[in-house]
């Protein structure tokens, strides 16, 4: 599988999750191989490549794999998630990717006989995965940003991108109206949605534009997922303090919202252990205990809906303080649709000035199945 190695400019993560879609019940992983008989050196297909058709057959003597991928059914079933498709280099252009999806669909509905969609993300810039994913008929179903910053330390911000900032407006006051500054110094205004706002939050998103040009989706470990408007499903969200509100002036409306994937209801628990577990090694042997301040882990943001300056501002302050306060975060990972109601502000500045650059445009695409 050395194909799957330097697949991307950042390498590729493979070889990390290979054990768990291996094993994964819900899933399938497939791998395409290839036999010398399998072949045809008159197929025309082999000569639009530059390698001649004599080349990459000789190198198959054996069978050999050339390509995997894998499927997941969602959880409730609905849809079939495709993923990690790779293609030897020198196996491209020959139909496998398109053989795997087709499989992967095939085999998606045996463990998921409901699921009524296949989805799949790829980078705006993936122009082979884009034309492929069309080529089997899949359609481009909405835009999201992918964003991310740093607080670990200022070397590791600068090789990954920036150092995330809480202050993010000290070296912008010129550039910042009154109503801004209020808005920040009001993030009294921003808190985790309680079981009162519940409603509201499924009000407010069945008429947000930049819900619906999300697909309707939010992230979850890198699948888009449908996030249905029920009662039940947002309650979840709350009761786990996923779901960040900022309320509008007057307190009565929700004008904004972030869903996070860290239940930081736990996160906050967990730190508390932690501190104690860390003031309890201090205690027996005098001295910190290095490994513990040696892992870290990201806060994800999995849907941004902020539809003013304003309102993503006070969101951010809030977020940004609490990777900046916790032991446990050191990266912010930022998923957002692009926001088609946006005329006043450019979101990826205002994330800017917090230290969360923009790092990717992915592109959602969906097949009926
Ligand atoms: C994207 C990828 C999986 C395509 O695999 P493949 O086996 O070459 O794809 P197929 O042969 O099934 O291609 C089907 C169609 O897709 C389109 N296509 C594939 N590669 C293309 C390319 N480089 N440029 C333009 N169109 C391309 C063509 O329309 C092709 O049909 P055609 O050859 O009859 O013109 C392969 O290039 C790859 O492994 N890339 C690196 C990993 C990756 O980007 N994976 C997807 C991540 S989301």
């Amino acid at each position: 599988m050395k194909f799957c190695i330097n697949t991307f400019r950042w390498g590729d993560y493979i070889h990390e999750v290979w054990d768990s879609w291996y094993l994964d019940q819900r899933g399938v992983l497939l791998v395409a191989e290839i036999r010398p008989k399998d072949i045809d050196p008159n197929d025309k297909k082999l000569t639009k490549t530059a390698a001649s058709p004599e080349n990459r057959l000789s190198s198959v003597t054996n069978q050999v794999v050339v390509g995997v991928s894998h499927a997941y059914v969602c959880p409730k079933g609905k849809q079939i998630w495709l993923e990690g498709i790779r293609i030897n280099p020198k196996y491209r252009r020959m139909g496998i990717a398109s053989k795997l999806t087709y499989h992967m669909i095939k085999h998606g509905k045996e463990i998921g006989s409901d699921a009524r969609e296949a989805a799949a993300i790829t980078a705006q810039g993936n122009i082979a995965s884009r034309r492929m994913m069309e080529k089997n008929e899949f359609h481009e179903k909405a835009k999201w940003s992918y964003y991310t910053g740093y607080k670990k330390n200022e070397q590791q911000a600068n090789m990954n991108g920036l150092a995330i900032r809480n202050k993010g407006f000290e070296n912008n006051q010129g550039n910042i109206c009154d109503d801004d500054i209020n808005a920040i110094c009001g993030s009294k205004n921003v808190s985790f949605a309680s079981p009162e706002d519940i409603e509201k939050i499924i009000t407010f998103l069945s008429r947000s534009k930049t819900f619906i040009s999300g697909g309707r989706k939010y992230v979850q470990s890198w699948k888009w997922y449908e996030l249905d408007l029920e009662y039940s499903k947002i309650s979840d969200l709350v009761a786990s303090k996923k779901i960040v509100i900022v309320r509008t002036g007057d307190m009565q409306e929700i004008g904004g919202l972030a869903i996070t994937n860290n239940s930081l209801h736990k996160e906050h628990c967990a730190e508390q252990n932690q501190l104690e577990d860390k003031e309890q090694k201090q205690g027996d042997n005098g001295e910190e205990d290095v490994a513990f301040d040696a892992e870290g882990s990201s806060l994800q943001i999995v849907y941004v809906d902020a539809p003013t300056s304003a309102s993503l501002k006070n969101l951010l302050v809030f977020v940004v303080n609490i990777v900046l306060s916790s032991s446990l975060f050191d990266r912010i990972q930022l998923f957002t649709p692009n926001q088609t109601n946006h005329e006043f502000y450019e979101i990826s500045e205002v994330l800017a000035k917090f230290g969360i650059s923009k790092s990717e445009s992915f592109l959602l695409y969906t097949r009926s199945i």
